[in-house]
């Protein structure tokens, strides 16, 4: 009990850099509205609270839903409460009816909220090793500097080494990893990279996790004191390829 009130307290605060208003639900599961049961399709057992984030249909509302959310999960870890953000697996029309969510707001991921089961289940087990969900990729394809071809080391990054390391680490869906960084001075300029031709769902799905790795990466430069603003910087000048989205830029205050 005195982790709901201390989660409902952290959802009172959050908030986000880009001035979107989220909107964020705490459903305790025999609060069904429906009658229907909340399905999770198998993938989750025994939780009885669920987490749930809503957002306008503005442009940079499903990155402030990854950037909000995940500092709520974050928080709800430090309690040592077991999470996990679903944006595919589970009865969206239910949820969305016992949380209350407005159809004018989109409803990008709810996640369970728990104490953690001791042991992994053979399911678990298997979904974790198809998605590779321990593995990330290494730096060299994530980070890179001024042309999106020279890879940027650790040691360049300098005081920046670890809020990139925490973007590196950030849960995706499917952990697809779709986050890249490229340093130009004290300009870190961060891309969505997937094929063209992906459907809106699964569009908005890649800006929440770039939400994601903005939270990090924000969270983590505030924790060691680095200062800077979120900018849109333009990219005209850049020959991007098809598949690299441009999504949003950290104007750190001085280069380091
Ligand atoms: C935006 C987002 C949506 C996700 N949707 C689902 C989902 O629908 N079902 C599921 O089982 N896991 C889902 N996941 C969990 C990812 O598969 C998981 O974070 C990834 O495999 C990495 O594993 P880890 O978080 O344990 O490091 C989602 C994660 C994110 C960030």
């Amino acid at each position: 009990m005195q982790d709901r009130d201390a989660l409902v307290a952290c959802m009172d605060k959050l908030d986000n850099p880009f001035g979107v208003q989220v909107h964020e639900y705490i459903l305790d599961k025999k609060v069904d509205a429906t009658g229907e049961k909340l399905g999770t399709y198998g993938v989750i057992k025994g939780a009885s609270t669920f987490l749930g984030v809503s957002i306008p249909k503005t442009d940079l509302a499903p990155l402030a839903a990854g950037y909000e959310f995940e500092t709520l999960l974050l928080y709800a870890t430090h309690l040592g409460l077991g999470t996990v953000w679903l944006a595919a697996t589970f009865q969206r029309e239910h949820f969305a009816a016992a949380m209350g969510i407005s159809q004018e707001e989109l409803f990008p991921a709810i996640s369970p909220v728990g104490y953690p089961a001791a042991k992994r289940s053979l399911a678990e087990t298997l979904m974790r090793s198809t998605m590779k969900s321990s593995a990330r990729k290494p730096w060299k394809e994530l980070f890179f500097q001024k042309d999106l071809c020279t890879p940027l080391t650790a040691a360049e990054a300098g005081a920046y080494a670890q809020p990139l390391e925490m973007v590196r680490l950030a849960p995706s869906a499917t952990n697809a990893q779709p986050w890249r960084v490229c340093k130009d001075g004290n300009l870190y300029h961060f891309y969505a990279s997937y094929k063209s031709g992906l459907s809106e769902p699964e569009q908005l799905i890649k800006q929440v996790d770039l939400g994601i790795a903005l939270c990090h990466f924000h969270q983590t430069a505030l924790e060691l004191g680095l200062t800077g603003t979120f900018v849109s910087a333009p990219q005209a000048d850049r020959n991007l390829p098809d598949t690299m989205h441009y999504v949003l830029s950290w104007q750190a205050e001085k280069e380091i």
